[in-house]
């Protein structure tokens, strides 16, 4: 037995995903399988620290030291073999907060932001409000049932005079899919060639399966380094969200210079006290933990693959590379996304994100979090038969 099959109930801790679903599904009985969070209990020894930190009983203002950036530092380097100068490190509450704070530092209203379609929604949907403009480099998928990059497009975009901003998801929010050095380069070089910055947002690069290794923008050379935001957290990798601490990852200067006069800005300029404990704790000591849940994610995706395989034939599912979001193909069942989402809600009790909120190609996908135990998924499968067999 897994530490990981335990079952915790998360109803009444204001859980989003656990306590919301009337406000945001209109239902109440569902089985929630959409927010990406775990359902998991961060590892021991960060709860320890909140422990001693909260025992200590003083809660006044505090800002991450240096013994953060080392454990950053260490972390990138054991994790991915990155070497990071300790002062590009800077902090931010959360990684959409970051991107909000980007786009008000290095755009300006009217100017042209490049997503990749389907992506995280936040990235444009934070753009709209910025009132920038943007544009969609929308992902192709190949006969592998894998996302590629349309790279003649991408260049397209990127050179319109007006593109400021390219957003990338690596890696990649709803597919899982990691972006191979190759891609990193040619994506880096474009974006150099028509001088536009590039936020990385890297929240799930710690979550990789089946022995895929994930290459860090910034780190494939210098030029790249020099245009690239990275943004990290420790907040998908131990289920941390609630805490809200995340790091932002800036080489040039000038870049971090601007992007620190926006934090102030805004009045944004540390993360809470309980969060940066948190965060040290996780990147310090949290990696037999994150060891273990990699095994027990690889195990679900392959339970998820079996079990849809043998009952819903028609739905291909989009094995991950990373992370513990499952993308469902489910455009063969010929069925729009609001009659999707009324069988899943009402026939089969389940909660899911439906494809078109990730863009207008997402339309007849589904995305599917797996991060619970086995005994959870196997009856949020169990539901999703139910409202999807024919
Ligand atoms: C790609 C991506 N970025 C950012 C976030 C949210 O980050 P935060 O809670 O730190 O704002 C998520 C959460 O699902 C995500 O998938």
């Amino acid at each position: 037995m897994s530490r990981f099959d335990q079952v915790i109930s998360r109803k009444n801790t204001n859980s989003v995903k656990w306590d919301y679903s009337k406000n945001i599904f209109g239902v109440d009985d569902v089985l929630p399988m959409w927010v990406a969070d775990m359902d998991f209990p961060a590892p021991e020894d960060v709860i320890d620290a909140l422990h001693s930190r909260v025992d200590h009983g003083i809660f006044g203002y505090t800002m991450p030291g240096t013994s953060m950036e080392k454990a950053i530092q260490k972390w990138l380097k054991r994790r991915h073999n990155w070497d990071i100068d300790g002062k590009i490190v800077t902090y931010s509450p959360g990684i959409v907060t970051a991107l909000s704070l980007a786009i008000e530092a290095f755009t300006s209203e009217e100017d042209h932001v490049v997503v990749q379609s389907p992506v995280y929604y936040p990235f444009f949907e934070i753009t709209k409000k910025h009132k920038r403009k943007v544009l969609y480099n929308e992902l192709l998928l190949n006969n592998d049932f894998r996302y590629e990059i349309d790279f003649l497009d991408l260049e397209e975009k990127l050179s319109n005079p007006k593109t400021k901003l390219f957003i990338l998801c690596n890696p990649h929010n709803p597919s899982g899919r990691i972006w191979s050095k190759d891609e990193l380069t040619k994506i880096g070089n474009l974006c150099v060639k028509h001088n536009v910055l590039i936020l990385s947002d890297d929240i799930h690069s710690d979550l990789l399966l089946f022995n895929n290794s994930y290459t860090p923008l910034a780190s494939v050379n210098e030029q790249i380094e020099n245009i690239t935001i990275t943004c990290i957290a420790p907040s998908k990798t131990f289920n941390l969200a609630g805490l809200q601490a995340s790091a932002v990852l800036i080489s040039n200067d000038s870049l971090k210079r601007k992007y620190n006069e926006t934090q102030q800005k805004f009045g944004l300029i540390t993360i809470n006290t309980l969060g940066q404990e948190a965060m040290e704790a996780a990147y310090s000591h949290g990696e037999n933990w994150l060891n273990e849940l990699l095994i027990y994610l690889e195990e679900n995706v392959l339970l998820i693959e079996k079990y849809i395989h043998k009952h819903l034939p028609d739905i291909k599912v989009m094995r991950p590379e990373s992370t513990y979001l499952i993308w469902l193909d489910a455009r063969a069942l010929n069925k729009s996304d609001d009659e999707i989402k009324d069988l899943l809600l009402k026939k089969g009790k389940l909660a899911l994100e439906p494809g078109s909120k990730f863009g207008d190609n997402g339309a007849g996908f589904l995305r599917m979090n797996i991060a619970c135990s086995k005994k959870t998924l196997q009856d949020g499968l169990e539901r999703l038969k139910i409202a999807l067999k024919k």
